[in-house]
């Protein structure tokens, strides 16, 4: 048996103020909002779910520039757009988007599916970006909780559940469909999005720019940043290796990265279990080498420190020898090759190592 969920302390409705904030005070000027294009709205999504606007709007437009729909998008190398998502991080999304692309061509006809249960079945599309694609571009009436929304819900209703707890998150998805309005569900979605953006931040909430402020069950309560409740933090670690920047003259040795773990698939610096493993491989090798500043690097589970080695070998140098150091790197760190500096930029690098290439 379905309970009803209890009822709302807002009059006039949640929706319907929502949807009137929006019109008046939300976001309407940034490029996904002006199609329903479901590949655009779809790629602003993804990038969306990581970064913030500022950010996304520039690799946004640089992706549908050189990946103007979704047959381009599928048929293109995978390397090629990991070298657009290079710098957004989170890698495994871009590889999802590529998979997602070839589904939508293979299994689809390369039309995107107009409803969000079907989107979801897709490669990297949640159930809330499925709702916000069918909710944007056909108008379905399905409900998005992405972090920003549970927030806003959670404040807004006094939902002090621990979304921690599958039962707690289901509790809430129902919340959210509950309160979806009649229609513009677009205007209602983006509303939500823009309220949990701009107004009803994780810290500092703008209550009194806040059109649920009135009957906000944590605004009352008097803090509302008690909300969401979440308990399970998952506990960071930290690593620490080493990575080898091998020049010759403009070139450097790169190798791809495993398809699994972090930066899978992305060109990189050959990465070492340590420091001391690196000097040990390295100590003979002619030419020059200096430590550089380590990097700091913050991924999802843990904190990653890696300390870059530079080794320049001499321009001229005998084949033999060379020979000899890069058999010693391929038995130790995997196949490589040496690549253009300039080359090496165009690649898809992990975000600090093209900082690093790009500095030195
Ligand atoms: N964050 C996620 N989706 C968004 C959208 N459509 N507009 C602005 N911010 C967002």
């Amino acid at each position: 048996m379905s309970r009803r969920p209890p009822p709302t302390s807002f009059e006039p409705g949640f929706a319907e103020r929502v949807v009137a904030w929006q019109r008046r005070h939300g976001r309407h000027d940034l490029p996904w909002q002006r199609t329903r294009d479901p590949y655009r709205v779809w790629l602003s999504e993804v990038m969306l779910q990581q970064t913030q606007v500022a950010t996304v709007l520039g690799y946004y437009e640089r992706f549908l520039a050189r990946f103007p729909d979704v047959v381009a998008l599928a048929a293109a190398p995978l390397d090629d757009v990991l070298a657009l998502w290079s710098g957004l991080g989170y890698y495994s999304r871009a590889r999802h988007l590529h998979r997602c692309a070839q589904v939508v061509v293979a299994e689809h006809g390369g039309t995107f599916p107009r409803d969000s249960a079907t989107l979801a079945t897709l490669p990297g599309i949640g159930r809330s970006t499925a709702a916000a694609i069918a909710a944007f571009c056909f108008g379905e009436r399905a409900a998005i909780l992405d972090g920003n929304v549970k927030r806003v819900l959670a404040r807004a209703l006094g939902f002090g559940d621990d979304l921690a707890g599958a039962a707690a998150e289901r509790a809430l998805w129902q919340r959210a469909q509950a309160l979806l309005p009649a229609r513009d569900v677009d205007v209602y979605t983006q509303g939500l999005m823009d309220l949990g953006a701009t107004v009803c931040t994780a810290r500092a909430p703008r209550c009194d720019a806040c059109p649920l402020a009135d009957g906000c069950v944590a605004r009352a309560e008097g803090r509302p940043e008690r909300y969401p409740v979440k308990t399970r933090r998952t506990r960071r670690g930290r690593r620490r290796h080493a990575l080898l920047w091998l020049a010759q003259g403009r070139r450097l040795w790169l190798v791809q990265r495993p398809p699994r773990g972090v930066w899978a698939s992305l060109w990189s610096l050959p990465e070492f279990a340590s420091a001391d493993a690196l000097a040990a491989l390295s100590a003979g090798w002619p030419g020059e080498a200096r430590w550089l500043a380590p990097i700091e690097h913050a991924l999802t589970h843990f904190d990653w420190e890696l300390q870059p080695l530079h080794h320049t070998l001499p321009a001229r140098l005998a084949a033999s020898q060379r020979d000899a150091v890069e058999q010693a790197l391929r038995a130790a760190a995997g196949p490589g090759r040496w690549v253009a500096r300039d080359e090496a930029l165009a690649l898809g690098l992990p975000a600090p190592v093209r900082r690093l290439l790009a500095g030195g």
